[in-house]
């Protein structure tokens, strides 16, 4: 079929179909994007690995961690589809030609923090992921379905670890609060500028790449997560977050986008530390990759 007949109809475009070039070129740079985020989105989670407060907190977070670092492989694997290699997009990352989320470009200064990335920054990611599920591009829609389904972990593991410490001593909860004061507005963040300075949006809805504005999005957002901050006793750092019976939405505060964007330009906190140790990791990592080309090599020398 057509693409535009497939568009037009719904259905899923697969890697055999043909579709325009510029339709490619989009979604490999928002699936590179993604499975970017993924892998240096362990960074700030992993700094607390081995510092967690138990056990149970350690074996949890392990296991978050590592859900990250699969999100990246379904997500390369998605890309690799539309004929681009994954070690061509390491290699634009590490070169500073293909992005990732900004929000990973800030620090996690205590365990609380775990707590705020899983509640603030996975509740986003859903809430950015869940239509995506339905995108036009067929593996990568199905790559979504799966990890929506750990993110919605995530997010409860956050939520948990915050009501635990905002439940407990006045330390504790001093804690929590600090830690959504700092994580709050760069989670609305997440969602990207305004409709009005978005400049993929349009075109994106028109592929059926996007199925929300990045406003919309937002606010769907912060109506799902006020509810939820009056549950854990805390207080979103935002006076002007109150209910408009009018619109059946959340009010909220202006976004400062000028933040968001010195991140993207590289200014964030931690945006040298993050590429400078996934440079490193991957560097590192060489002679596995070397060891695993020269043990398929053999075997298939011997299947031969
Ligand atoms: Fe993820
Ligand atoms: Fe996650």
């Amino acid at each position: 079929m057509h693409f535009e007949e497939l568009l037009a109809g719904d259905g899923r475009v697969e890697p055999r179909d043909e579709m325009p070039d510029a339709y490619r070129r989009t979604l490999v740079r928002q699936i590179a994007q993604h499975a970017h985020s993924e892998i240096i989105g362990m960074q700030p989670e992993g700094n607390w690995i081995s510092r967690a407060p138990s056990l149970r907190r350690k074996a949890i977070l392990m296991a978050k961690v590592q859900d990250e670092a699969g999100h990246g492989l379904y997500l390369y694997a998605a890309a690799e589809t539309l004929g681009v290699d994954r070690a061509d997009l390491l290699d634009q990352l590490h070169g500073g030609r293909q992005k990732y989320s900004s929000i990973f470009n800030y620090p996690t200064l205590t365990w609380a923090d775990v707590g705020a990335i899983g509640w603030l920054v996975d509740g986003a990611a859903i809430v950015n992921q869940v239509p995506l599920c339905r995108c036009s591009y067929g593996p990568y829609a199905r790559a979504m379905v799966r990890i929506c389904k750990e993110e919605s972990f995530h997010q409860r593991q956050g939520f948990e670890i915050l009501h635990t410490l905002a439940h407990g001593a006045p330390a504790q909860k001093a804690m929590a609060q600090d830690a959504v004061d700092r994580y709050w507005w760069p989670s609305l963040m997440m969602f990207g500028p305004p409709d009005d300075d978005s400049t993929h949006s349009a075109q994106s809805m028109a592929w059926g790449i996007k199925r929300f504005s990045n406003d919309d999005l937002r606010q769907r957002f912060v109506d799902m997560t006020v509810p939820q901050a009056e549950v854990l006793g805390l207080t979103l750092p935002d006076p002007e977050i109150r209910w408009n019976d009018e619109r059946g939405h959340y009010d909220f505060g202006a976004v400062d986008f000028t933040e968001l964007f010195e991140v993207i330009k590289g200014n964030g906190p931690c945006n040298r530390e993050r590429m400078a140790h996934r440079v490193a990791a991957h560097e590192d990592g060489a002679w596995v990759r070397e060891a695993a080309a020269a043990y398929s090599a053999k075997r298939a020398e011997a299947a031969a």
